[in-house]
């Protein structure tokens, strides 16, 4: 797949760095102020009752803090951090084999929740209500159910959308917590606590335009201060200057709005195909050679929360906003 600079995707040279800038507790995790309240509270209050804490999940596009923040939880509560993901997990006795492992009150994160195969989901009902798992074993008339007793844990699933979990499993999470794309003064706090972490130095202006140019991701921010970094080091600058992040940022094709090609391509395809919508989801998808899943859960929800396009009851429509960022005018009728 092509490395996209500005999606909120975990892109390959991502992951190393990532780790290093992971912040490690609730005071360090910058931003979500009411989801971290609530977090905190419900924290304390396990503490104190000396119990597992309630499941939570956790839903928002992809380099908002989702795992960041269960990892928190782990190390806030004081018990091991458990993670796996749902596509990881194909059958029931592999969720089996990871439950049975669980020390009490610990976390087990499961990323992608919503694509655990359904076999497995059922399994997982019991579990997270009443701490049991029924496993058959066996096949045919000689198949029997086996009853496993768990320690009480706290099960953290992460989501791009909670619309796309099962109801049933919903239904399961004593909190369910959305995070949203960040302030750019949050973002801007992001990006000097990682310089600092770079050991390095940018200006005001700079880290402000960095925070204006990352979509509201603190994973976009974080990758684009990285290349930044790289150039102006080469430039031999001694802090970050702005005019370098603005020189970088051109150069990786960032538009002022932090909007990049694959943006372009799907605003404009909207416009020249369509006249501006509105047009389905799939029909755009195939216009331009994107899968619908991923325009929805990883493009689309920046462009509509900055009012590029909205969504209508007959298709997305592209708004006057973007016409004008593009520098094209919408014909009448
Ligand atoms: N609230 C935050 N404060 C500071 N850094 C953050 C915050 N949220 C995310 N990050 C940074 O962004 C990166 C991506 O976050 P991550 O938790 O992996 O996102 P998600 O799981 O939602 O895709 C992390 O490595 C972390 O450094
Ligand atoms: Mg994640």
């Amino acid at each position: 797949m092509e490395e996209r600079m500005v999606t909120g995707e975990l892109q390959n040279e991502d992951a190393s760095v990532e780790l290093s800038l992971r912040p490690a507790n609730l005071h360090q995790y910058i931003g979500q102020q009411k989801v971290k309240e609530n977090l905190s509270i419900f924290i304390q209050a396990a503490k104190m009752r000396e119990e597992a804490l309630d499941h939570v999940l956790l839903y928002g596009p992809p380099g908002l803090g989702k795992t960041t923040l269960a990892s928190i939880i782990a190390n806030e509560m004081g018990v091991q951090f458990r993670s796996t993901s749902g596509p990881a997990i194909e059958r029931s006795g592999d969720l089996a084999a990871i439950l049975s492992s669980l020390e009490p009150g610990d976390v087990l994160f499961i990323d992608e929740i919503h694509r655990l195969p359904r076999s497995v989901e059922e399994i997982l009902y019991p579990a997270m209500e009443d701490f049991f798992l029924d496993i058959v074993i066996g096949t045919g008339p000689s198949a029997r159910s086996v009853r496993i007793d768990l320690p009480p844990f706290t099960l953290v699933g992460a989501t791009t959308r909670a619309g796309l979990l099962s109801a049933p499993l919903r239904d399961r999470f004593g909190v369910l917590s959305r995070l949203d794309f960040y302030e750019p003064d949050e973002l801007c706090e992001i990006v000097e606590r990682t310089a600092d972490i770079f050991a390095t130095t940018i200006t005001p202006e700079a880290s402000v335009e960095v925070a204006r140019r990352s979509r509201g991701t603190p994973r976009i921010a974080n990758r684009l201060l990285k290349r930044i970094r790289d150039i102006s080091q080469v430039k031999g600058e001694q802090e970050i200057s702005l005019a370098t992040t603005d020189e970088a940022l051109h150069m990786l094709q960032v538009d002022d709005q932090g909007l990049d090609h694959i943006d372009h391509k799907l605003l404009k395809g909207i416009i020249d195909g369509f006249q501006g919508g509105p047009v389905g989801l799939d029909t755009i998808a195939a216009t331009i050679g994107e899968e619908a899943q991923t325009i929805e859960d990883v493009y689309e929800p920046y462009l509509l929360q900055t009012g590029f396009i909205q969504r209508t009851p007959r298709g997305r429509v592209v708004t006057q906003r973007a016409y004008q960022h593009l520098g094209m005018r919408k014909e009448d009728g």
